[in-house]
């Protein structure tokens, strides 16, 4: 007789067949899944809720990613750069809004120009929040030296998505090509984590072709990785991408949603005390998408802080919230949206990964 959701709840190891079990339950089992979820984190991470103001730096992309907005051959995206100058403005606006960190993300290019930009902004970022700011950066795939560089300039955590562990369903989303190489993505996040890095990677859940035994195989891989921190949401068509034309196969838009929360609670339960952000693309299919994930597992979130005008460019796909307001705006809005949660807000703390300072006391890092 197969086991109850109940029972497989009560081990504390799981096969695949346990979690195939646990990504296909109805919705009364859902939730037992969800509640024992909530119960982790509480008990490993706590009740707390930590900020990494978004700063969207530039939508120009030297890759060519089939389900991406962005991508280098989509004409129709308007591009832009902001200055540094506006960067710092946001960088300003989150450490006086009391924000613990801030996420610098941009397209992904890589030249020694830009390798000295961010070199550059990094340390202006540290002395104008007397390194009160935790930096994570997410640019991408880039040599060696050039992640050294941002550690050292201080960066401390980085957030690599692998988007599926399957190298097929891999190249089913990227064209295959020295660009978008499987090996080189592997490759670039042990080099992140060897460098020092608080490393953190992602899937995108309920893409075409892809199935729950690959979503199984997504959580086994960011365990056997020992990752610090997660952010993994649902895929969201753009209709601009190739990957549009395989939209017959995908289930509805609500069903990847739950299927994302399954996700982020099972991950909360394999990794007990690793950093789970609650994915801005949840927003999009759901107005209290975040906070629904905040319930079942996740401990970060990203307030976007990109100047209003730039927002709407950022299209990694359709229906991004928030496009239409100021940093502002938003700060008020989570606070509120935080407190419905229970959840409280840890405003001017970093909020490391307890994963990551428990592998440095084991002289793992
Ligand atoms: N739907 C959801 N997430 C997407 N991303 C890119 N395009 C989409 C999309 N259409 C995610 C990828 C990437 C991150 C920056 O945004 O996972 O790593
Ligand atoms: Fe560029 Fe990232 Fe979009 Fe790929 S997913 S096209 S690397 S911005
Ligand atoms: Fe942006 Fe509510 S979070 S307006």
């Amino acid at each position: 007789m197969s086991k109850t959701i109940d029972e497989i709840l009560k081990q504390t190891d799981f096969s695949k067949q346990d979690i195939l079990a646990l990504l296909q339950t109805n919705k009364e089992d859902r939730n037992k899944i969800f509640t024992h979820a909530a119960k982790v984190k509480t008990e490993y991470v706590g009740k707390k809720v930590y900020y990494r103001g978004l700063i969207e730096m530039s939508n120009i992309c030297s890759k060519n990613c089939y389900y991406c907005g962005i991508r280098l051959d989509n004409k129709k995206a308007e591009r832009y750069d902001i200055s540094d100058a506006e960067i710092l403005d946001a960088v300003k606006f989150a450490h006086e809004s009391k924000y613990g960190s801030i996420v610098l993300q941009a397209g992904e290019i890589s030249s020694p120009k830009f390798t000295k930009r961010i070199s550059n902004l990094l340390k202006q970022i540290k002395e104008i929040s007397n390194n009160e700011l935790g930096i994570t950066i997410s640019l991408g795939e880039q040599p060696d030296e050039v992640y050294k560089e941002w550690f050292e300039s201080g960066a401390h955590r980085y957030l690599l998505r692998i988007e599926s562990s399957n190298p097929d369903l891999y190249y089913k989303l990227h064209p295959k090509n020295k660009k978008h190489d499987f090996e080189i993505r592997l490759a670039c996040l042990k080099s992140l984590q060897k460098i020092g890095y608080q490393t953190g990677t992602g899937v995108m859940i309920g893409l075409p072709f892809q199935t729950y035994s690959d979503l199984a195989d997504d959580l086994f891989f960011m365990k056997e990785f020992d990752l610090d921190m997660c952010g993994m949401g649902p895929y969201i068509e753009h209709k601009d991408t190739p990957l549009y034309k395989y939209n017959n196969l995908l289930m509805s838009i609500e069903d990847r949603f739950t299927l994302s929360l399954k996700m982020i609670s099972l991950l909360r339960i394999l990794m007990k005390d690793i950093n789970i952000a609650a994915a801005t693309a949840l927003q999009a299919i759901d107005p209290i998408g975040r906070e629904k994930a905040i319930k079942v597992g996740a401990n970060i979130i990203m307030p976007n802080v990109t100047p209003g005008m730039y927002r709407d460019s950022y299209k990694l796909y359709e229906n991004k919230p928030c496009t239409d307001e100021e940093a502002s705006d938003c700060t008020n809005c989570m606070e509120i949206r935080i407190g419905i949660t229970g959840d409280e807000i840890g405003y001017s703390e970093w909020g490391d990964s307890i994963h990551h300072i428990k592998r440095i006391q084991q002289g793992l890092v």
